[in-house]
């Protein structure tokens, strides 16, 4: 069993630094713990993939560590997550400056035996810093990783952590400190000793080693109770060596909340939401009720923009300068260009609006909609795969599919493009200055030439040459007395 008395037999004071280590001249890794079940989360989805304002929460602490420009970066994945994993993270790594790799570890038998796997992936030759981050803290911000790290090396420590201080320590590591006042041991909540629940001051998640301590990762033992190998006890084995520590209060309770369920990833997220907004709002984005809107991490929304309530923006979208998005519109991975105003109840997806352009209310964008400046889009109209030109409209209850539409062009209400022949797509290409007159279909594949008229009603299925009539729909006849003749008929029958 693991000595569970207070370590008395800890130095009471740090011993003094090593001469060596100057600053500046170390080399830094950086290892993201990735591995566990993530079993509190009670989802088939690997924890640390769960979205957080749209991107796996294991991507802030990839982008935190980042930051710190290190030399090298190991993710630590378990099995059944090693895949799932490698392949979110791809765009992150394709990005990042640094050589990021993948550790497997084979079996989740603890945060120990996570880091390692990782110190297996660097290999013998690596003999700097390592920076260690669990993967499920989605808040931590990037200078409070330079700022552990740069406390590390002004007090030369050999092993430093983030610790904070909660009111509510709950299932934190709790950090003890020895009569000195340096950290001595983090005890895990389910080996906390009577009393020990009274400790305020807890384990972040997050560590900087030196190799004199990272060595040490081989001599954790298995946590009899847990039976896992916890990294939190590297720091008992090397103040039990004589190597400096220190536990430093390096950021808030708030930006250390480590995400180990539903409920808390869903605090989490509602903090980076918050961040969002207010960081748009410092730039100049105007938010009519900004609690109400949800904005991914990677949208950019330009000064002088106008946000209406219960506005999602996901994915990569971008919206221009002087936009007005009015409310319930939800737009994914879309560009919105300066000036388009976006009418309420609108969907939008993998789309581009082009400035002064307008769409709503009601409208579907979906997946290739090109919509050219000053365009408009109306209520009930959907649009997939086509590019509407400048100045055209579609007003009202139409569908547009893989089509071409020249500027200036009006769609009449109720305009359906029959793209589909039930088993392949064709195209309609509408000409500038073309009058699709109201309730028409265009069978694809077709083409209404440069200022044409299709006429109301028209089922065009032959090509219609340029500034030419299209009409399709039977002659009009026009029955003299029928209802009065109908009236007496039925008044008749009555009668007999
Ligand atoms: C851990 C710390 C605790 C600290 C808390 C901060 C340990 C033993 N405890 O507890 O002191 O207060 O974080 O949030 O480290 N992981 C692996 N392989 C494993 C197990 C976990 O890679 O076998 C990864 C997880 O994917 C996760 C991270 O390590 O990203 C932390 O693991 P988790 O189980 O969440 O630890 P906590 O119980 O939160
Ligand atoms: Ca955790």
């Amino acid at each position: 069993m693991r000595p569970r008395k207070r370590p008395v037999s800890s130095p009471a004071v740090n011993p003094p630094p090593p001469a060596i280590r100057a600053p500046g001249t170390r080399t830094t890794a950086c290892v993201v713990l990735a591995g566990g079940l993530g079993t509190r989360m009670k989802s088939a989805l690997p924890k640390v993939l769960h979205a957080v304002c749209g991107r796996p929460m294991i991507a802030y602490a990839l982008e935190a560590a980042m930051a710190l420009k290190p030399q090298r970066t190991v993710i630590v994945t378990g099995r059944q997550t090693h895949e799932q994993i490698k392949d979110a993270l791809a765009p992150y790594a394709d990005r990042a400056k640094t050589e990021i790799s993948f550790a497997l570890q084979v079996k989740p038998l603890g945060t120990g035996h996570a880091l390692l796997a990782a110190v297996k992936e660097l290999g013998d030759d690596f003999s700097g810093s390592v920076v260690v981050l669990n993967g499920d803290f989605p808040l931590i911000k990037p200078a409070t990783l330079k700022r552990l790290l740069l406390l590390h090396g002004k007090n030369r420590n050999s092993i430093s952590l983030g610790s904070f201080m909660t009111e509510d320590p709950g299932s934190y590591g709790r950090v003890l400190r020895d009569p000195g006042g340096m950290p001595a041991r983090i005890i895990e909540k389910t080996d906390l000793a009577a009393g020990d629940e009274e400790i305020k001051e807890v384990n972040s998640g997050l560590y900087v080693l030196e190799p004199e301590a990272l060595k040490l990762v081989g001599d954790i033992r298995l946590n009899p109770r847990k039976k896992e190998y916890y990294l939190t006890d590297i720091l008992a084995l090397a103040r039990r060596e004589g190597l400096r520590a220190g536990a430093c209060r390096v950021a808030s309770e708030e930006e250390f909340a480590g995400v180990n369920d539903l409920r808390e990833l869903g605090l989490a997220e509602a903090v980076i939401r918050r961040r969002i907004v207010c960081g748009l709002s410092e730039k100049g984005v105007r938010f009519i009720a900004p609690e109400t809107v949800f904005i991914d991490s990677g949208v950019k929304i330009s000064p002088g923009a106008l946000i209406y309530p219960n506005v999602h923006l996901q994915g990569v979208t971008a919206v221009g300068k002087g936009c007005i998005i009015y409310p319930n519109v939800r737009i994914i991975d879309s560009v919105i260009r300066e000036g388009a105003v976006i009418l309420d109840s609108s969907l939008i997806e993998n789309s581009e609006v082009g400035e002064k352009a307008q769409v709503g209310p009601f409208s579907h964008l979906r997946p290739g909609a090109r919509i050219k400046s000053s365009a408009k889009i109306g209520n009930f109209v959907e649009i997939k795969n086509s590019t509407i030109g400048e100045g055209a409209k579609a007003m009202h209850l139409s569908y547009i599919g893989d089509a071409s539409v020249g500027s200036s062009v009006n769609i009449g209400a109720g305009t359906i493009t029959c793209n589909y022949d039930g088993v392949s797509k064709h195209r309609t290409v509408i000409g500038d200055g073309v009058f699709i007159g109201s309730d028409s279909q265009l069978v694809a594949p077709v083409a209404v030439k440069k200022g044409a008229y299709v006429a109301a009603g028209t089922t065009v299925t032959e090509d219609v040459p340029a500034g030419s009539l299209a009409i399709s729909r039977v002659r009009q006849k026009n029955v003299m007395g029928y209802v009065g003749k109908r009236k007496a008929r039925a008044r008749a029958r009555e009668d007999k």
